[in-house]
């Protein structure tokens, strides 16, 4: 990739340069950079909700659909700021820039955008988008002259393969809150719309998951996979698991059961036979088959649900209304134990996604009271 043109630019900005300046001068050459043309790239995009417009929208051209006279299908959308704009060290005007971009990527001209950049040529930051979820792709990064090569490197693989799967890890801290209840349900109901579903059983010690199905958990099979690598297992190692839905056809969704032997060996053996990202590094050969990878998580911050929120996108953190333990734990999973892990990630992931109450009946007492504690 040629960077030069690049490189002249952002050494002449000005260091307070305004969003205009920053919009004429830094966008047209990073969007070249990341392989857009000018006639792939609309400004001023009419979301389609009210008023609004985004900065910049792109997309590729495929063959007569010219994506400046289509404007439709956007890809990517970038919200421009001014060097004036501090979007350094999660500043407020940072947030408010992140929130700003999640509003026009949901609105409904760009239902089709996967990815979302907010930059002001200082910091870049890249957003997936997948159904209706938005997560960091990558931190919020200072761009400089020594990382710029790095940085656009690495923004244009991501979006030039973008990934199929939403990594969800469904973990409180809290146990009984319904978190095998719903990764099995909700791979069903994902399956009623159309979405595969891989659900892996990561609670060794009650593998739950796994019962709740009527499979039988695997000797070896998981632990093999995990620690000796050995990836020729995959075959092994993943169940397919079928049911008739209503009108007599077929519902499936895939998993990875529980596995013996990971009981048997312990936490802290296992803990120096294997490091907290390998549970991660070994699911990327699923993420371009299934829509969604589900991981039933273990209850207590400990190796196992570290592994998994480690792992995972985004947390899902079930529940329950009758409970104010499980909320006083889900916002310790918020507070405490996910931005641990964004420290040692460094890739700005996991987040959480909003409470989720399991289903479970509820009083309007319950509910008053539960909103109380929230606020
Ligand atoms: N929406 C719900 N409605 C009724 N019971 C539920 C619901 N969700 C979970 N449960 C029940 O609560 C108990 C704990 O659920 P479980 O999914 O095993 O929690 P966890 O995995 O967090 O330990 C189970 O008996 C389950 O059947
Ligand atoms: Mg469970």
């Amino acid at each position: 990739m040629d960077l030069s043109q690049l490189y002249q630019v952002l050494q002449s900005l000005p260091r307070d340069a305004q969003e205009s300046i920053v919009g004429n001068i830094f966008i047209p050459e990073l969007l070249k950079a990341l392989g857009f043309s000018v006639t792939e790239t609309v400004p001023q995009f009419g979301t389609g909700s009210g008023a609004d417009t985004v900065d910049y929208a792109v997309r590729r051209n495929a063959g007569n659909d010219i994506f400046i006279h289509t404007k439709s299908n956007p890809y990517l959308l970038l919200e421009l700021k001014g060097r004036d704009i501090n979007l350094g060290g999660n500043s407020t005007q940072y947030r408010s820039a992140v929130y700003q971009l999640k509003r026009y990527l949901l609105a409904p001209n760009c239902r089709s955008a996967q990815w979302g950049i907010v930059t002001n040529s200082t910091y870049i930051q890249l957003f997936r988008k997948h159904g209706k979820v938005i997560h960091p792709a990558f931190p919020c990064w200072e761009l400089t002259l020594d990382n710029l090569n790095e940085v656009v490197c690495a923004i244009k693989k991501k979006i030039d393969n973008p990934q199929k799967a939403l990594t969800i890890a469904v973990y409180n801290n809290k146990g009984g809150v319904g978190k095998t209840t719903t990764t099995v349900n909700l791979a069903a109901t994902l399956a009623m719309q159309k979405k595969l579903s891989l659900i892996v059983d990561f609670d060794p010690n009650q593998q739950d998951l796994t019962n709740s199905l009527r499979l039988k958990p695997k000797e070896d099979t998981l632990y093999s996979w995990l620690v000796n690598k050995r990836d020729q297992l995959v075959n092994e190692l993943i169940t397919a698991y079928q049911y008739p839905n209503k009108s007599g056809g077929l519902l499936r969704f895939d998993i990875i059961t529980g596995d013996e032997k990971l009981l048997s060996l312990g936490e802290e053996k296992l803990r120096q036979m294997l490091s907290i990202n390998r549970l991660r590094q070994a699911l990327e050969v699923f993420k371009s088959q299934y829509d969604y990878i589900l991981i039933d998580s273990a209850p207590n911050w400990r190796f196992f649900s570290q592994c998994a929120v480690y792992a995972a996108d985004v947390v899902l953190i079930p529940t329950k209304h009758n409970s104010i333990y499980s909320l006083e734990n889900a916002a310790i999973v918020i507070k405490r134990f996910i931005p641990e892990i964004q420290n040692e990630r460094k890739d700005g992931g996991p987040i959480a996604l909003p409470i989720f109450y399991n289903g479970e009946f509820i009083t309007e007492a319950q509910k008053l009271r539960h909103l109380q504690r929230i606020n």
